[in-house]
């Protein structure tokens, strides 16, 4: 593993911003920067609630859509977006295997909402779902999140009225 003089989120955050930057489209561009961070900064407000790694579920939330956003591509993102993390994560140095491991699981599962996985992997889908929440409050849920949003609203105490 390589000394770093920034912290491994600063570096995921950098190669993510550098790859986003190369979206044409400024449309798709702005909003996977505003969904990306956003849902990076959800996940640590959930991972530190529910005592999981917070480190880890903000680099999950920053790599979470990176093959959607990089390719256009929304089908099986999670899986290929899962590829993708592997290899970025790897190239970095900074990560050990077993990290790899945790932080791509989730990504690869994280499309599945009505399903429930580890701990840490519903950490990546609740923070997906609050940045939709909370990103724009005036657009009502999608029906897939609606029960998620529920759950968020009465862990997080939230005066969210259903749509
Ligand atoms: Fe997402």
């Amino acid at each position: 593993m390589n000394d770093s003089r920034g912290s491994r989120i600063d570096t995921i955050r950098d190669i993510v911003n550098y790859r986003y930057n190369n979206i044409p489209d400024r449309y798709l561009r702005n909003e996977a920067f505003i969904h990306t961070h956003g849902v990076a900064q959800a996940a640590a407000l959930i991972a530190m609630k529910r005592g999981q790694n917070v480190e880890l579920s903000v680099i999950a939330g920053l790599l979470h859509d990176i093959s959607r956003y990089t390719t256009g591509i929304s089908h099986e993102h999670g899986p290929n977006g899962s590829k993708m993390a592997r290899e970025i994560m790897r190239d970095t140095d900074l990560f050990t295997e077993s990290e790899i491991t945790e932080v791509c699981g989730a990504i690869y599962f994280h499309s599945e909402k009505k399903h429930h996985h580890l701990p840490f992997d519903e950490v990546l889908k609740d923070a997906d779902v609050m940045q939709h929440l909370t990103g724009d409050p005036l657009d009502p849920p999608t029906k897939k999140d609606l029960e998620r949003c529920r759950a968020l609203a009465v862990e997080f105490n939230l005066a969210w009225e259903e749509p």
